[in-house]
């Protein structure tokens, strides 16, 4: 039995269910890798809708659907799809639910799968709406901090852009439940929106402050795509980068959702403390743990 149907803000998982996903994570960290290969998705199809650039979202659910026996179809370039031709997403996504067992959706406008999932057939899992959620981003991304220092006493800090980062949004949520104290890294005119800062224990600081005092630093990209316009975005382009001359000395661990632009030099790449390549690794086993709940 399933714990939920679709997966669209983390909002609708309980710590319970949270913990239960980490917990079954763990159970496909081999098959993930290719050491195992369970086929409990056989017969199984998966339709991936993206309207937004993806690497690591589209692909790691891709190699997740197939390390677990499934098959996986895509709408593809929306310029090569009837999007082109003016067809709404309510029948986009009612037709395509039609052609497979789960949809993995990622739009530019926010609410848009909460949208999809009341017009499809089947299963609906968010892989990022607008500024508004990323709800498997943050999954792994606990996965993450779990496995490399553990959730209890988690002190984090979340750099850069705050305002538009769908990652950020869904992890400051999560995070909540797990009681952790979160500091504020950011230029002013990407602070955390006041209403996502109920309940949890937030302070702002410097990223001085933060590299001596946090376990984590939670890196984000400036969410050019997301600005009104470009003189806003050239105002506060490269205001902030990590080097390794920063870190080295330093026993905090640095994670970012990626792609990453220019805000962690490429000197950081090579120092223990940066996980996030393996962060990105941690979204097959996680999306495993997700297709299995909703599809079984
Ligand atoms: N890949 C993440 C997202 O789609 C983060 C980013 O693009 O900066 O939200
Ligand atoms: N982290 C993440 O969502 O990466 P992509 O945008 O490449 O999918």
């Amino acid at each position: 039995m399933s714990r939920f149907r679709h997966l669209i803000s983390i909002d609708d998982l309980s710590k319970d269910d949270i913990e239960h996903i980490l917990k079954k994570t763990d159970d496909f960290l081999e098959a993930a890798m290719g050491r195992e290969r369970p086929r409990i998705l056989e017969g199984r199809i998966l339709v991936n809708l993206f309207f937004e650039p993806s690497t690591r979202t589209r692909m790691s659910f891709e190699s997740a659907m197939k390390r677990l026996g499934g098959e996986v179809i895509n709408l593809g370039s929306v310029e090569a799809s009837s999007v082109a031709k003016g067809e709404s997403l309510a029948d986009t996504v009612r037709v395509v639910s039609g052609y497979g067992d789960c949809i993995v959706i990622r739009h530019y406008r926010e609410g848009s799968a909460r949208f999809a999932s009341m017009v499809s057939e089947v299963p609906v899992i968010n892989a990022g709406d607008g500024a508004g959620q990323h709800p498997t981003q943050t999954l792994l991304d606990l996965y993450t901090i779990r496995k490399e220092v553990g959730l209890r006493g988690l002190k984090i800090a979340l750099v850069g852009d705050l305002k538009y980062s769908r990652t950020v949004h869904s992890l400051i949520k999560a995070l909540t439940h797990f009681k952790a104290e979160i500091l504020l890294v950011s230029p002013e005119a990407l602070r955390l929106p006041e209403e996502l800062r109920e309940n949890g224990r937030f302070a702002e600081c410097s990223l001085d402050y933060a590299v001596e005092n946090a376990d984590v630093l939670y890196v984000t990209r400036i969410q050019k795509e997301r600005f009104p316009d470009e003189d806003e975005y050239r105002k506060v382009a490269g205001s902030y980068r990590i080097t390794a001359r920063m870190v080295r000395d330093s026993d905090v661990l640095i994670m970012h959702p990626l792609p990453r632009v220019d805000e962690i030099a490429y000197d950081v790449d090579s120092l223990p403390n940066a996980i996030y390549f393996r962060q990105a690794f941690y979204g097959v086993p996680v999306r495993m743990a997700i297709l299995s709940e909703v599809m079984l």
